[in-house]
């Protein structure tokens, strides 16, 4: 089925460094060098139609008009925890973006989303949005992520991750179709313990070295 809302970067240095981020054997410094650097060619990639305005300045040789992107308006949105480890390299890239927090669990019991914390820049309406988090597992944080940012109303969302399952593809463009998704990759599946298979394990984990 062809899915316009769904980006997988393919770029090979992408993909290689997936790979290493995806070894068992990589320690969490690495992961987090890689995890940087890879957050910034997927920054690259999603910041695509970053629109440009032309403004004057001085070379040293002449005056002359030349674009700047308005990044001011752009808000990277990371769910916590592990989508702060993107949010670091993309602002490197992009470092006049706003930044916004959200804190969301899955209830044990009712296996519903529960937000712990919310808290966004001013002026939402105003804004793009880029709602990061490194794995796409159920879909089911995500979704709610982007449905109490759509109660903003922002003036677009994009949905970037590193992994994404079919099944939180299938999710996401189901509740949300137009929030086009930016990826390195659709793997497998999930397994029974809400793991993206093969994947690279607990990516929040893997970040701070927590287990
Ligand atoms: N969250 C993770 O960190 N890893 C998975 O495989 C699924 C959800």
């Amino acid at each position: 089925m062809k899915q316009p809302h769904l980006t997988i970067v393919k770029h090979p240095l992408v993909q290689h460094k997936l790979t290493l981020m995806r070894m068992e054997q990589t320690p969490s410094s690495e992961f987090r060098r890689l995890l940087r650097e890879l957050s910034m060619l997927l920054a690259y990639e999603v910041t695509r139609d970053l629109p440009l305005t032309q403004i004057e300045i001085q070379t040293p040789v002449t005056k002359t008009t030349a674009p700047v992107a308005e990044a001011k308006k752009l808000t990277l949105v990371s769910i916590l925890r592990a989508g702060n480890g993107i949010l670091d390299g993309m602002l490197e890239l992009i470092p006049s973006a706003r930044v916004g927090h959200i804190g969301i669990y899955r209830d044990p019991q009712t296996l519903t989303p529960v937000e712990y914390y919310f808290k966004m820049p001013p002026d939402m309406g105003q804004r793009d949005v880029i709602i990061v988090d490194p794995m796409l597992a159920t879909g089911n944080s995500a979704a709610a992520a982007i449905a109490r940012i759509k109660d903003l109303k922002p003036l677009s969302i994009k949905f970037v991750c590193l992994i994404a399952s079919p099944e939180g593809v299938d999710l996401l463009r189901d509740e949300h179709p137009d929030v086009p998704v930016f990826t390195a990759s659709v793997d497998e599946k999930l397994n029974e313990h809400g793991y993206i298979v093969p994947g690279l394990g607990d990516a929040g984990d893997r970040i701070y070295g927590t287990k």
